[in-house]
C-alpha cells in the first residue's frame, strides 16, 4: 500500500523469545450477564495463548465457541472479567496498545451514503492518519484492496465481496503492525476468498502479524502458520498447522495411466518388502479449482467478445 508498507521489514528471522509476542493472553476469561438472577455465560474460559509477531493465526472454533469475545478483549472493546491480555507487552486496557492495531470486525456496518474513498478517509483521520498524508494514504490502500474502480461509489451499493475489501482498507489505512480480521471471507465467493488469501499473506510479508478467524478451513490451512482452536470459550488445540496437517508416516504417489497388471506388480512389490500399499484413489480436482477456472474462462471470452 504505502512506500512504507512496501519496504517494511519481512518477518524476523530471530528466535521467538527475542521478540515479545504480538499478543499474550493469560488466563483471560470474560462472563456476559444473561437473563435474570445475575445467571452467567462464560464466553470465554481461562484462555492462555501467545501469537507470535509476524505470523499470520487462525482462531477456529465452532460458532459461538468464544472467537469473536477474544477479539473483543484484544482490542480492549470488553474488560475481561478475570486474567490479562496484552499487545505487544502493553495492556489491552490501555489505549496505546490499540495504536499499531487494524480491525475488520465481523458483519461490519458501514454508513452506507458515504463513498468507499470517504468512508476510509473518514477512518483514517479516526486512527490520526496526518492530514498532509491522508489522500495519498486513501489512494493507496484502496488501490491496495483493488477497489480503486469503485471508490466513488456509495457503500450501500457495494457487494459483499467489495464490503469486505472496503472494511480491509479501513482496517489497513492507519499502517497497522497487528491486524485482525474477524471472518473476512464470510460471503465472499472463491475468487474474491483468493485474493483476500494473498493479501494476508502478503501483510505477513510485509513484517505484519494477522489474526484471522474464518470457517473455512482450506483457506485457514493455506494461509496460517499457527491456528488454536476453542469450544465453549475453551482452548482444545493450539498449535503450528504443518505439524497437525502433516503426515510423515504415509506419502501419496500420483501416477499417469497404471494398467491393473502394474497396479498387482505394485502391491507385490511392496508385499515382498512386508509393506502395504494403502489406497488407490482416482485423484479429483477440487471444486473450488473447477470453479475459478470455469469463471476465468467465461470473463477471457467475454473479453475477447465472445459469448
Ligand atoms: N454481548 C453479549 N452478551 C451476552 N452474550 C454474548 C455477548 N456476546 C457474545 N455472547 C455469547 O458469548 C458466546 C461466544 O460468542 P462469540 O461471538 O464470541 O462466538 P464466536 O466464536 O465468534 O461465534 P461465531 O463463529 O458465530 O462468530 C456465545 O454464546 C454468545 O451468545
Ligand atoms: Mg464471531
Amino acid at each position: 500500500m504505502s512506500a512504507a508498507l512496501e519496504n517494511a521489514p519481512s518477518s524476523p528471522a530471530a528466535p521467538a523469545a527475542a521478540t515479545p509476542a504480538a499478543i499474550e493472553l493469560r488466563g483471560l476469561t470474560k462472563d456476559f450477564p444473561v437473563g435474570l438472577r445475575g445467571v452467567k455465560l462464560r464466553a470465554v474460559d481461562n484462555l492462555t495463548l501467545s501469537v507470535p509477531a509476524g505470523q499470520v493465526f487462525g482462531l477456529l472454533g465452532p460458532n459461538g465457541s468464544g472467537k469473536s469475545t477474544t477479539i473483543k478483549l484484544v482490542l480492549g472493546l470488553l474488560d475481561p472479567t478475570a486474567g490479562e491480555c496484552r499487545v505487544v507487552g502493553v495492556p489491552s486496557t490501555r489505549v496505546e496498545s490499540r495504536r499499531n492495531v487494524g480491525y475488520l470486525p465481523e458483519a461490519p456496518y458501514f454508513y452506507r451514503y458515504l463513498s468507499g474513498a470517504e468512508l476510509v478517509r473518514f477512518y483514517a483521520r479516526v486512527c490520526g492518519v496526518p492530514r498532509a498524508k491522508l489522500d495519498a494514504r486513501v489512494k493507496e490502500v484502496i488501490e491496495w484492496v483493488g477497489l480503486t474502480g469503485a471508490a466513488g461509489r456509495r457503500v450501500g451499493t457495494y457487494s459483499k465481496g467489495m464490503l469486505q475489501r472496503i472494511g480491509l482498507a479501513q482496517a489497513l489505512v492507519h499502517d497497522p503492525r497487528l491486524v485482525i480480521l474477524d471472518e473476512p471471507t464470510a460471503g465472499v465467493d472463491p475468487a474474491g476468498s483468493a485474493d483476500i488469501s494473498a493479501m494476508i499473506l502478503r501483510l505477513k510479508s510485509e513484517g505484519r502479524t494477522v489474526l484471522i478467524t474464518s470457517h473455512l478451513l482450506a483457506q485457514i490451512e493455506d494461509v496460517c502458520d499457527r491456528i488454536a482452536i476453542l469450544d465453549k470459550g475453551r482452548l482444545i488445540l493450539e498449535g503450528a498447522v504443518a505439524e497437525l496437517v502433516g503426515r510423515r508416516d504415509r506419502q501419496a504417489l500420483i501416477v499417469e495411466a497404471l494398467s491393473p497388471g502394474e497396479l498387482a506388480e505394485l502391491r507385490a512389490w511392496r508385499a515382498a518388502r512386508g509393506r502395504a500399499l494403502e489406497s488407490v484413489e482416482q485423484p479429483r480436482a477440487r471444486l473450488d479449482e473447477v470453479f475459478l477456472r470455469e469463471v476465468a474462462r467465461a470473463e477471457s471470452g467475454r473479453k475477447e467478445g465472445g459469448p
